[in-house]
């Protein structure tokens, strides 16, 4: 139960969305929402039915962070590695975001939501594209929580390009190797005009990072728990916000 290793204290079952008001905010949560295979397989169903059921958990999630005055949520939905899955499985993860927002989006948009996506979209099908593309259009002036899709998203290829386009620079004499530094290297990553996330969220007992946001995570708060992300409630993200509320974040510093 790894739990037991990475909460300091644990609070109490539904904890209070006003006690929790009283602490810090983490502006930014970015969420690994892994797990939904073992779901799936506890109940004897197929995968998919593991991913449909996570997709429905995300309102939830939504609204609550919202409800606590989070500004901006980033969920890992595709990685880069993920094609490696069956046909049939990758297949159904690419009609998620426009069975999701199709459903979703008079709701996003009622809430004030900004649809923001990050990842690499030269590979999505069109109808993936097209609907991710038609909700951040059509929210891109919302002034709410933002809701980051990490789709097709992998940290070492955002990096590296980001590397390729500012070498590119230098080669053309835009700017100098010595202008290079954490701003303008955080400016090219995908993440650029995000906040670096304050808290870390990975469901379903792995703890590791699984190529996500390897550079923006560098100073953020982790907090790993068993419950699978089909599971994962409104509670579980309250319990993860009181845990961060309990650390002292010190930046390298006394
Ligand atoms: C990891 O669980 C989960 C994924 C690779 C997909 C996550 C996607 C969603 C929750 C829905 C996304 C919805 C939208 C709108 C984009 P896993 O399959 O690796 O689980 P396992 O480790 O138990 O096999």
């Amino acid at each position: 139960m790894i739990d037991r290793f990475f909460s300091q204290t644990r609070p109490k079952q539904g904890e209070d969305a006003e006690t929790i008001k009283l602490g810090r905010i983490p502006s930014h949560i970015a969420i690994i929402m892994d797990g939904n295979g073992r779901w799936a397989k506890k109940k004897g169903l197929p995968r998919v039915a593991g991913h449909r059921e996570g997709m429905k958990v995300i309102n939830r999630v939504v609204e609550k962070a919202d409800e606590i005055g989070v500004k901006y949520l980033t969920l890992y939905a595709f990685s880069t590695e993920n094609w490696k899955r069956p046909k049939t499985e990758v297949d159904f993860l690419m009609k998620l975001p426009e069975r999701f927002l199709g459903n979703e989006l008079p709701k996003l948009q009622k809430n004030n939501v900004k649809v923001r996506v990050m990842g690499d979209k030269n590979l999505l099908p069109s109808h993936t594209s097209r609907a991710v593309d038609k909700a951040v259009e059509e929210t891109k002036h919302n002034t709410g929580i933002v809701l980051n899709f990490a789709l097709n998203y992998g940290s070492r290829h955002e990096l590296m390009q980001a590397v390729r386009t500012l070498c590119e620079e230098v080669e053309a004499g835009k700017r100098s190797a010595l202008d290079i530094d954490e701003n303008v290297l955080s400016e090219r990553l995908l993440s650029s005009g995000l906040p670096d996330p304050d808290l870390l969220i990975r469901t379903s007992g792995e703890i590791r990072l699984s190529n996500f946001m390897l550079w923006q995570l560098a100073y953020s708060e982790f907090w790993f728990t068993d419950v699978l992300w089909p599971d994962f409630g409104e509670d579980d993200l309250m319990e993860a916000v009181h845990i961060y509320q309990t650390r002292k974040r010190r930046y390298g510093g006394v």
